[in-house]
C-alpha cells in the first residue's frame, strides 16, 4: 500500500523476545490465540495493508518460529541473535529496507491491532513525519510514557524504569507501533545508546531524535485499548482470547445470527452465515465454515472446515470436520462427520454414528450406532442400528457401494470391497463378504435352532 504521501510501505514485526513469563517451551509468538499463533495474527493484519515487503525479526525459538510461519508470506526473516532491545531489533531489519520507503513497526505479541487503525497511522506519516500509536490507560504501569509539551506536541518517550515519579503519572502509554521514514530511521538507530536503566537500545529514543531533527511526530491515540494489548503471560493470553471471542460474536450478531451466549461461542477462522442462523452455547468453529439459511447448531458442537446448507439441524454434541451437509439434513445428537463426508439433502445421521470419506445420497439415514467409511450410499438407504462397514483389512482401505433404497439390518457387518444392490435388504446380524443382490433379502448368520429334549445341567451336591 502506498501511504497517502505516495511513498511505498514496508513492515517490520519485532518477534525476538523470549516471553519468559509464559513459562512454556513454545516460543511466545507461537502461543495460539483463537487457534492461530500470535505472530500469525500480526502477519495477517500486516498483509491487509499490502506492504511492499514484510520482515520479521526473530530470535528465541528461531527455526521453530520460521517453520511454523513458512507459508505466511514473510519476505525476509532477520535474526536477532541477542536481544539487546527494541532499537537493536529494528536494526536487524535495516539492510532489507529501502531508504525511500516508510516502515511500519509492529510487535509480534500485540496480536489484535486492527488494519483500520494501522491504515490511519500510515496516513499520518510522510517523508518528514513519523507517526506513533499511543493509548490512554487507567493503569499505565510497565508502558513507556508519552511526554508531550505544553502545546500537546510529543517530545519524547520515557520508559517506566527510567521515568521520574511525575512522568510515571502520565496516562498516555506507548503501544510501540510506529511509522517512520526509513532514511531517518537508519540515521537515528545508528546513534542509539544503551545508557539507561535496562542497558538496552530503546527504539523509543528515536522520538526525541526526531524532535531534534525537526521531523514531525504525529501521534494517534488507539480507538480502543483492547487492540493494542500485549501478551506476556497466560493470563493476558486468556484476556485477549476473550476480547477476540466477544468481537467475533458481535460480528455474528450484527449479521443477524442468534447467539445464545456470546461468551460461549468461539470463531477461530472464517464463518459465513445465512439468514436466521441459530447458535447455541459452547460451539467452536474452526477454519472455514459456512452455514446456510436457518441452520440450527445445538450446544457443544465443533465445526471445522465444513459447509452446512440451508435448514440443517445440527443437534447437540456433534463434531463435523471437512464435510458437507445437504439442505434439510438432521445431524446428531452425538454424531461425528469426518473428512470427506458428503451428505446430500435430507440425510439423517443419528447418535453415535461416524461417517468418513463417504457420500450419502438424498434421504439416506443412519440413525444409531454405525460406521460408514469409504462408501457410496444411495438415496433413501437405511443403515440399520449397529451397522459397520469394515473398510480396512489391516493394510488397505476398500470401497463399499450401497444401491438406492437398500436396508442393512441391525448389527450387520459389510466387509469391503462390496456392493449392495438397489432395494436389497440385509438381515440383522449378517456379516456379508460378497455382492448382495438387489431387491432380495440376504441373510448371512448362523441359523437359529432349538434342541428338543435338551436339559439344563443341575448342580452337583457336594458330599
Ligand atoms: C516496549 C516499549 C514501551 C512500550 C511497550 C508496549 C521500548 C524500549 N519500549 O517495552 O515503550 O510501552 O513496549 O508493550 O521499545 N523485542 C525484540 N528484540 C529485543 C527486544 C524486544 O524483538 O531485543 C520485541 C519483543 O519480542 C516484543 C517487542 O519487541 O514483541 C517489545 O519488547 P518488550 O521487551 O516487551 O518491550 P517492553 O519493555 O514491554
Ligand atoms: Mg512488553
Amino acid at each position: 500500500m502506498p501511504a497517502q504521501s505516495g511513498i511505498a510501505l514496508s513492515i517490520v514485526i519485532l518477534a525476538a523476545g523470549q516471553g519468559k513469563r509464559m513459562k512454556s517451551d513454545l516460543p511466545k509468538v507461537l502461543q495460539p490465540l483463537a487457534g492461530k499463533p500470535l505472530l500469525r495474527h500480526v502477519i495477517d493484519t500486516a498483509r491487509q495493508l499490502q506492504p511492499e515487503s514484510l520482515h520479521v525479526v526473530y530470535g528465541h525459538g528461531g527455526e521453530r518460529v520460521r517453520e511454523a510461519l513458512a507459508t505466511a508470506g514473510v519476505s525476509s526473516w532477520c535474526l536477532q541473535a541477542e536481544q539487546l532491545g527494541t532499537g537493536h531489533a529494528v536494526q536487524q531489519a535495516l539492510p532489507a529496507l529501502r531508504d525511500g520507503d516508510l516502515v511500519l513497526i509492529l510487535y509480534g505479541d500485540v496480536p489484535l491491532v486492527s488494519a483500520d487503525t494501522l491504515r490511519a497511522l500510515v496516513a499520518l506519516a510522510g517523508p518528514k513525519t513519523m507517526s506513533l500509536l499511543t493509548v490512554m490507560l487507567d493503569d499505565p504501569t510497565g508502558y513507556g510514557r508519552i511526554v508531550r509539551d505544553a502545546r500537546g506536541k510529543v517530545r519524547r518517550i520515557v520508559e517506566q524504569k527510567d521515568a521520574t515519579v511525575r512522568e510515571r503519572k502520565i496516562r498516555e502509554g506507548n503501544t510501540g507501533v510506529m511509522v517512520v521514514p526509513v532514511k531517518w530511521l537508519r540515521r537515528w538507530l545508528g546513534k542509539l545508546k544503551n545508557s539507561n536503566a535496562q542497558g538496552e537500545y530503546y527504539l523509543t529514543d528515536i522520538i526525541a531524535m526526531a524532535v531534534r531533527d525537526k521531523v514531525g511526530v504525529a501521534p494517534l491515540v488507539a480507538p480502543t485499548g483492547a487492540e493494542v494489548l500485549g501478551v506476556n503471560d497466560k493470563l493476558q493470553l486468556a484476556e485477549l482470547e476473550a476480547h477476540y471471542r466477544a468481537a467475533r460474536a458481535r460480528e455474528l450478531m450484527l449479521a443477524g445470527v442468534t447467539v445464545v451466549d456470546p461468551a460461549r461461542v468461539d470463531v477461530r477462522g472464517t464463518l459465513r452465515t445465512g439468514r436466521d442462523v441459530f447458535i447455541d452455547a459452547n460451539v467452536v468453529f474452526e477454519g472455514d465454515v459456512e452455514l446456510g439459511d436457518r441452520v440450527h447448531v445445538g450446544p457443544n458442537c465443533v465445526l471445522r472446515d465444513c459447509r452446512i446448507e440451508h435448514d440443517v439441524r445440527v443437534q447437540s454434541h456433534c463434531v463435523i470436520e471437512e464435510a458437507t451437509v445437504g439442505p434439510g439434513s438432521i445431524i446428531g445428537p452425538f454424531a461425528r462427520l469426518r473428512p470427506g463426508a458428503a451428505l446430500a439433502a435430507e440425510v439423517h445421521i443419528g447418535n453415535f454414528v461416524e461417517v468418513k470419506n463417504s457420500s450419502m445420497a438424498q434421504g439416506a439415514k443412519a440413525n444409531h450406532l454405525a460406521y460408514v467409511g469409504d462408501a457410496t450410499v444411495g438415496a433413501r438407504v437405511n443403515i440399520g442400528a449397529g451397522t459397520i462397514i469394515a473398510n480396512y483389512d489391516g493394510a488397505n482401505k476398500h470401497h463399499t457401494t450401497i444401491g438406492d433404497d437398500a436396508h442393512t439390518g441391525s448389527n450387520s457387518v459389510l466387509v469391503a470391497p462390496i456392493t449392495v444392490g438397489e432395494g436389497a435388504t440385509i438381515g440383522a446380524g449378517s456379516t456379508v463378504t460378497r455382492t448382495v443382490p438387489p431387491g432380495k433379502l440376504t441373510v448371512a448368520r448362523a441359523k437359529q435352532l432349538t434342541l428338543d429334549g435338551w436339559k439344563r445341567p443341575s448342580k452337583v451336591r457336594k458330599p
